[in-house]
């Protein structure tokens, strides 16, 4: 089997050389990462910094407790990674393998496919409906019951579709093995998820410090769940893959849930605006409560995509196969760069 590898666009180092712009005038709208840069790490990374000679604490305790605390959980039910990529890639490794078999919605984030390829599981994708992508639950009611693991994007990237908690837990219980909820945009709908990670010994919810949080180039993220579970993934980590400054700086970060809210409240008016501008020009958005709206934009899709990125704009593409060729996702960032990917847009459109 040819393990499919994840495809991220052009730098922005290469995308400014190819646009004729200096790197500080591209902007990604592909990333679903936050737009303001985060001055209050700098002290602490300077500081981190200074013991870059010695290795971090293997068991992270402190930025366990800290994320333990943001939820009211225990250390115990906690296990960090670097980033909720590493924790998707273990759980394949823990819980997958040749002989188990794995189920997920599609369109998603296609990592949880890469992760079922590197150990040889086929994943079963049930497919999500055009136009509006509600999850098929039904189905995966139905397909949980056979499966080791259930793979959820909780809100769904990139339909930014949510299911009804409700539907989240008769999945959970119909479920024979593990449900993972990858909540890397729970902050943008609120959702915590601690009350049930207590409730179901059979839930992991993986979390992220790089979306509400500012952090994807620290690379932290965390697991939630029963202890049994968290240990499994545990057992697989590498010693210490998240850095010293970045288990420290993520660990403050969850201290200050304030910024992260903050972050989560000006994208939400952002949001709103970039919606109606969006809708203004006739596309059609699909609803979002998240930092990104998938947006229809029809068959000039990818060449619409190729004039923005000519302009130093980067949004996300998708490959045909994922039936989303004539859909752009475009990530919600700061006013202004919101006004120049709308003004930019009007003038590459065809
Ligand atoms: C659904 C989903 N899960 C996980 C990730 C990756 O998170 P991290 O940066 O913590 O590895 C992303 C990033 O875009 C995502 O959209």
């Amino acid at each position: 089997m040819t393990i499919p590898r994840y495809k991220w666009q052009p730098t922005t180092a290469e995308i400014a050389t190819a646009a004729g712009i200096e790197p500080s005038d591209v902007v990604r709208f592909d990333h679903n990462t936050t737009p303001w840069p985060t001055e209050w790490t700098v002290e602490l990374a300077t500081a981190a910094a200074m013991s870059l000679n010695e290795y971090p604490g293997a068991s992270y305790l402190p930025l366990r407790r800290a994320a333990a605390d943001r939820h009211g959980l225990e250390p115990e039910q906690i296990v960090p990674g670097a980033g909720a990529d590493e924790l998707i890639l273990l759980a394949a490794r823990a819980f997958l393998g040749t002989d188990k078999r794995a189920v997920t919605m599609a369109p998603t984030y296609p990592l949880y496919k890469i992760a079922c390829a590197q150990v040889g599981t086929n994943l079963r994708e049930v497919a999500a409906q055009p136009p509006n992508f509600a999850a098929p639950t039904a189905e995966l009611i139905a397909a949980a019951r056979d499966a080791d693991v259930v793979w959820l994007c909780v809100p769904n990237n990139p339909t930014a579709v949510e299911l009804p908690r409700t539907d989240i837990e008769a999945i959970i219980a119909a479920a024979d093995g593990v449900v993972i909820i990858d909540a890397a945009y729970a902050e943008f709908t609120g959702d915590d998820w601690a009350e049930e990670v207590n409730r179901y010994s059979n839930l992991l919810v993986f979390r992220t410090m790089s979306k509400a949080f500012a952090l994807a180039g620290a690379r932290v993220g965390y697991a939630m769940g029963h202890p049994a579970l968290i240990d499994k993934i545990d057992g697989l980590r590498p010693p210490g893959s998240i850095a010293t400054p970045s288990a420290e700086l993520a660990a403050a970060a969850l201290g200050r849930v304030d910024r992260a809210e903050q972050a989560v409240a000006a994208l939400a008016h952002a949001r709103t605006w970039l919606t109606a501008s969006l809708g203004e020009m006739s596309f059609r958005v699909l609803p979002s409560r998240v930092n990104f709206l998938l947006c229809e934009v029809g068959p000039h899709a990818a060449e619409t995509a190729a004039a923005l990125r000519a302009q130093g704009i980067v949004v996300r593409t998708f490959p045909a196969e994922t039936g989303l060729g004539q859909y752009l996702r475009f990530t919600v960032r700061s006013a202004e760069q919101n006004q120049r990917l709308i003004t930019t847009l009007k003038e590459v459109l065809p």
